[in-house]
């Protein structure tokens, strides 16, 4: 397998709205947004009119260029490096992906191997939690609209909770001193967000009044009314 050693540099610019990945002959895993264009390059290397030029996307032949015959693809899916431009990815535009260069004596000069992976952008995660019975504990929940390859973070305070990684948090009051602040933030190989912040407020449950007789009638009254014995003596 020949390698082209100046290209072999892996670039990938997640911030532009069009993404670099840059030649290797390793399998790479590039990771792109829906909606997004992607150039997969074979480098600045221009062609020559007699190499012989072929993009796959698992295993099928999606562009083809002998002798400047283009068949099948159009001469615009490629640039004059012979990178693939792919336009508003779609979940049908991730796959494997290969490329093959050969010179017009059939040594292949050049190639590009790797994986492309078309992910939607995280939406804003929303933080909603419940106190627990006793007021000691929380249970907070992060959640985000499509939680397909996302990856969970916690902050308290603004620092990150090592370890969690989970949708959910428990948490014991107790062990976090101040103010209660927790967030999450939510990420996939493409983008990340941020959830709003949120205090938590747990009373202790108030101590159970005792019962009162009025209490005892009005229990009785749902569960006897129906035979018409209820509250008699308490009616005015
Ligand atoms: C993708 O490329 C097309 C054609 O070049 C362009 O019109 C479009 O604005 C690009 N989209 C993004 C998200 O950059
Ligand atoms: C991009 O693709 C989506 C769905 O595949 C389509 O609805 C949308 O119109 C396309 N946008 C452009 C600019 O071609």
């Amino acid at each position: 397998m020949m390698v082209c050693d100046d290209y072999r540099l892996f670039v990938l610019l997640l911030t532009t709205s069009s993404i670099v990945a840059a030649v290797s002959e390793e399998t790479l895993n590039v990771y792109a947004l829906l909606g997004s264009n992607l150039t997969l390059s074979l480098g600045q290397k221009l062609l020559s009119y007699q190499d012989t030029l072929r993009w796959t996307q698992n295993n099928k032949v999606i562009f083809s260029r002998l002798f400047g015959v283009v068949r099948p693809g159009k001469p615009t899916d490629v640039d004059a490096a012979g990178s693939l431009q792919l336009l508003n990815l779609s979940d049908s535009s991730a796959g494997d992906y290969k490329a093959d260069v050969y010179d017009r004596t059939g040594v292949r000069v050049n190639g590009w191997s790797g994986k492309v992976y078309v992910v939607e952008k995280v939406s804003t995660p929303v933080v909603t939690f419940l106190c627990g019975s006793s007021g000691a504990t929380a249970t907070l929940k992060c959640d985000v609209r499509n939680p397909k390859h996302v990856v969970f973070a916690w902050t308290h305070e603004g620092q990150l909770l090592t370890g969690e990684t989970k949708p959910t948090l428990s948490v014991s009051l107790a062990k976090f001193k101040g103010n209660k602040v927790f967030g999450c933030s939510v990420s996939n190989s493409a983008s990340k967000a941020q959830s709003n912040a949120v205090q938590l407020k747990c009373k202790p449950p108030p101590p159970l009044p005792p019962p009162t007789p009025k209490d005892y009638c009005f229990k009785a009254s749902t569960v006897m009314a129906a035979v018409g014995l209820c509250c008699s003596s308490s009616s005015p």
